[in-house]
């Protein structure tokens, strides 16, 4: 059903099952199912992109949040329609493709709602937060819909981690045997967000970041959780604000993951590559969130790093949440992709199996978790005194 006030046109017709994409119409028309923090970006994103490229239009989005419809509509001034049931969006013929960023638990339920309605679908990431869930999820996309959905890793459009990839594929610092990627949130996930736990919502990011950047997956892995600060102050309930990973990739190159949600001095995102005739760093903790450098080192005596480059992330003419601050531009060119793929009837670049294998490597590491009580104590001489 439409929210009261919205108007539209378009004819209902039964939600049948369909294998294939359906032929993209110019602009493509696209609907944003859920508007809370990633999918009122992404809405935004999609009515520039209508604007500046023709690539899209932005066709209707869907919301049980009465609140969200109103701001949006009112960011927007758009007369765009608003659902508040997926399933009559679905039912609507109004949209071609759908962005889906609703609650993790709702991904597999509402990306195949738009799917049997005839969309490809951007589905916002983790697949649906649990090994169980993304290996049923994944064999039946694999199955009968194999090309339906784009999966949200927005760092793969980063460009300063774009920057640093190319970097390593060009040997500047020879061969990797380490690396070290870190994310940290000033506060507590908002209370009312439904996290599956702490490494299968942030620490996926990461994983997949590694993955991407070496071209290798690792063989094991294992994980280290504390509640230490932030997660008393806030009602969403998470297992862990704070965790740590080990990935071990089987011949000389490992992973290391922190990841956390007690860096109450601002957002912390950064990257380091370790090679065997040098280093390169992406991003550095800074409070001015604008700027994102990426550096590299050859070895000791040099006096000059070999790769010195500095971007100037998107400054939004409205606060938003501080991940949106560092990968605003990101967010957008993975819509641009998204779509691109959709009007040429190409396959994405990022799928539900790159969601898959994440969560596996999450999974592993969730399994060997050391915690508290299998810590060594340690013992003082002071003590035995
Ligand atoms: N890529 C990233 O960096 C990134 C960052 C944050 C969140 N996310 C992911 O995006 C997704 C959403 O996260 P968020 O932070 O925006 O959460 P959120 O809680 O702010 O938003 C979820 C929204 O879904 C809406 N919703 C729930 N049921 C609905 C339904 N049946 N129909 C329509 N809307 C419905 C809720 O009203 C809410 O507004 C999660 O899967 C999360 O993991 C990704």
């Amino acid at each position: 059903m439409l929210f009261k006030g919205d108007n539209v046109s378009g004819n209902s017709q039964e939600t049948s099952q369909i294998s294939t994409p359906s032929t993209p119409i110019q602009p493509l028309r696209v609907a944003v199912v859920g508007l809370g923090r990633m999918g009122m970006i992404h809405a935004l994103h999609m009515h520039e992109l209508a604007s500046e490229n023709g690539l899209c239009s932005l066709a209707a989005v869907s919301t049980i949040d009465r609140n969200a419809a109103d701001r949006f509509l009112s960011l927007s001034g758009s007369a765009t329609p608003v659902f508040d049931d997926i399933e009559a969006l679905a039912k609507s013929n109004l949209c071609d493709v759908a962005i889906i960023a609703t609650n993790t638990e709702l991904h597999r339920e509402h990306a195949l709602t738009m799917i049997q309605a005839g969309c490809r679908v951007f589905l916002e990431k983790p697949l649906t937060g649990t090994l169980e869930g993304d290996r049923a999820f994944a064999a039946l996309l694999e199955r009968a819909h194999p090309d339906a959905v784009m999966l949200g890793f927005q760092r793969r459009f980063d460009a300063p981690l774009g920057y640093a990839k190319q970097l390593i594929d060009e040997g500047v610092i020879g061969r990797i045997f380490k690396i070290y990627s870190a994310l940290e949130d000033s506060g507590p996930a908002p209370n009312g967000f439904l996290s599956p736990g702490i490494l299968p919502d942030m620490g996926i990011h990461n994983v997949d970041e590694i993955v991407w950047l070496t071209g290798r997956k690792p063989v094991s892995a294992l994980s280290i959780g504390s509640r230490i600060f932030s997660h008393s102050h806030t009602t969403a309930h998470e297992d862990f604000d704070d965790a740590l990973m080990l990935l071990d990739f089987g011949d000389e190159l490992i992973g290391q993951l922190q990841v956390s949600r007690n860096h109450v001095s601002g957002y912390r995102g950064e990257t380091v590559i370790y090679g065997e005739r040098g280093q390169i760093r992406i991003g550095r903790f800074n409070q001015n969130q604008h700027e994102v450098i990426v550096e590299a080192y050859g070895m000791r005596e040099a006096s000059q790093p070999i790769a010195l480059k500095s971007f100037e992330t998107r400054r939004y003419s409205q606060p938003l949440p501080e991940f949106i601050d560092r990968f605003g531009a990101a967010y957008k060119q993975e819509l641009k992709v998204f779509l691109e793929c959709c009007r040429d009837s190409e396959p994405f670049p990022i799928t539900h199996r790159d969601g898959l294998c994440a969560q596996e490597i999450v999974a592993a590491a969730m399994k060997a978790s050391i915690r508290k009580q299998d810590m060594a104590a340690i013992d003082y001489a002071e003590q035995r005194r």
